[in-house]
């Protein structure tokens, strides 16, 4: 078995498999924020990548992706069900997205969690070299610090959550809300998007383990484990670099033809998520369409919405949700060959999604809950030019460092309407201003300053920095 000094544990490996049209099964990168933090970080580095491949039945063998070594990790139809869909998304997301969908609790979800957080500590356990850096990433997977540590002593290991860490009161729900802390504090850094989310994890270990912690240090058996806030990021300069592209630019031309030249288009990219707040964004443009505040001719929303986690019930209803509204507004205020809602449920690469943020005008980034919300920093990454309005939910962890954005709140149906005009008729001046500052601070704030400032507080000798200098 091939060893690294780093290691990277996550549900998801950055592919997935899907069925070509002719039937043959293919590999593509999978849509989603973690991957797409974690992805271009890691290209070229002595890495491996423990992870899931997004099937079941036996683990896959990968070939490495870009320099990185992928260890997946099998998942069977049980615990596809009941760790995957059940424990991680029917119970623990809801709650750590402000119960935004009623979390669900079953006792066998929670054997399955253990389960299969025990097969990944085991299969962490057997790829990191002696003295290795861990670097495990989020809510699929709480418990395997606590495991790791016990299997292997001399590792050092960091856990980074990339979704909201919910207050108290909602945490306390969980049935098995210790064991979920315990299985965290077996790192020796605890990481979150907001410094609030640190304080909500330190008042919980005190008020349910009884353990002394302040938002930045908790004492637990003998050791010391650190907390804090490094909010995630992306690699800027590689999302410039492709906007800038003479190819993507002419797409992006080619789109704003397709799409009848309008005055303004108006986009959103999402997971089909019930967190990404897509059906009171809708409504919002539907009502602005109704009150005769805009127009089809001048103002088209196109709305991208991945499927994601299709099996969970919850995701079903959204979806037949969205795509019945979606098909009442084009019927009510579209006319031939003029949609109202263009709307996209499909996967596609970085080119043609760079594309098509170069042709948005403003981009509508509007959820009621989300960790970090990266697609509101690709937008503002593509901007080559320093045009282009972002309206972003004040409930999105990106609004806390991107305050020059058009912030909303996505609960006020009234004050959405307000944001969107005010972003679609927003003085071109002052949108330069705002896109200008935004880049800037994305700049400083990408991919690489997380990792490094991830990694400097958990590996204090710093010799796992050397490591990332090849992207
Ligand atoms: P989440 O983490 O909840 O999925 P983020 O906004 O943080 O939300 O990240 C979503 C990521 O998935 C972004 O990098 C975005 O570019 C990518 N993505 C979203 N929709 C698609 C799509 N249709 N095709 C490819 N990638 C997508
Ligand atoms: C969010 C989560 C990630 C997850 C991604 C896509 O970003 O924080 O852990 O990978 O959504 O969801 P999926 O269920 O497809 O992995």
């Amino acid at each position: 078995m091939r060893q690294s000094s780093l290691v990277v544990v996550a549900n998801r490996l950055p592919i997935d498999d899907s069925v070509a049209p002719d039937g043959a099964c293919e590999w593509r990168r999978s849509p989603g924020g973690l991957v797409s933090a974690l992805h271009p970080l890691l290209r070229h580095t002595p890495a491996t990548w423990v992870g899931w491949a997004g099937g079941t039945g036996p683990a896959p063998d990968l070939p490495d992706i870009d320099g990185v070594r992928m260890h997946s990790v099998p998942l069977s139809g049980d615990d596809l069900r009941d760790h995957y869909e059940g424990f991680a998304n029917a119970t623990l997301w809801p709650i750590y997205h402000d119960a935004v969908e009623q979390p669900q609790h079953h006792r066998r979800w929670w054997d399955a969690y253990l389960r299969v957080n025990q097969r990944f500590a085991e299969a962490t356990a057997q790829v990191a070299e002696p003295g290795a850096v861990v670097w495990v990433q989020d809510y699929h997977l709480q418990l395997v610090p606590g495991l790791l540590r016990t299997l292997r002593p001399d590792l050092r290991i960091g856990f980074f959550l990339h979704v909201p860490f919910p207050p108290p009161e909602l945490f306390m729900q969980l049935p098995r809300r210790a064991e979920l802390l315990r299985g965290m504090l077996g790192a020796d850094l605890v990481g979150f998007q907001r410094a609030q989310a640190a304080h909500n994890f330190a008042q919980l270990v005190t008020k349910v383990l009884g353990l002394p912690a302040t938002d930045r240090r908790i004492g637990i058996d003998d050791r010391v484990v650190r907390i804090g806030a490094f909010p995630v990021s992306i690699d800027t300069v590689e999302m410039a670099a492709l906007a800038d592209r003479p190819d993507v630019a002419d797409r992006a031309r080619r789109l704003r033809h397709d799409l009848g030249s309008p005055d303004q288009v108006i986009l959103s990219v999402d997971r089909m998520d019930y967190t990404k707040g897509i059906e009171q964004r809708l409504k919002a443009y539907s009502e602005l369409l109704a009150g005769g505040h805009v127009k089809v001719r001048d103002t088209v929303l196109v709305q991208v919405a991945v499927p994601s986690r299709e099996r969970v019930s919850q995701y079903q209803i959204l979806r037949d949700r969205v795509e019945r509204e979606v098909g009442r507004i084009n019927g009510e205020f579209g006319r031939v060959g003029e949609p109202a809602i263009h709307y996209l449920t499909q996967p596609f690469d970085r080119a043609e999604l760079a594309a098509l943020y170069r042709v948005a005008d403003v981009m509508a980034v509007t959820p009621l809950r989300d960790g970090m919300n990266l697609v509101a920093k690709e937008y503002v990454a593509a901007r080559v030019d320093d045009t282009g309005a972002l309206l972003l939910s004040e409930f999105a962890g990106a609004a806390a460092e991107l305050p020059q954005a058009y912030l909303v709140n996505p609960h006020d149906l009234e004050g959405l309407k307000q944001g969107l005009l005010a972003a679609v008729r927003a003085d071109p001046a002052d949108v330069r201003e705002r896109m200008r500052s935004m880049r800037a601070y994305l700049h400083e704030h990408d991919i690489r300053a997380w990792a490094r400032s991830y990694l400097s507080t958990l590996d204090q000798s710093g010799s796992m920095l050397a490591h990332l200098g090849g992207g």
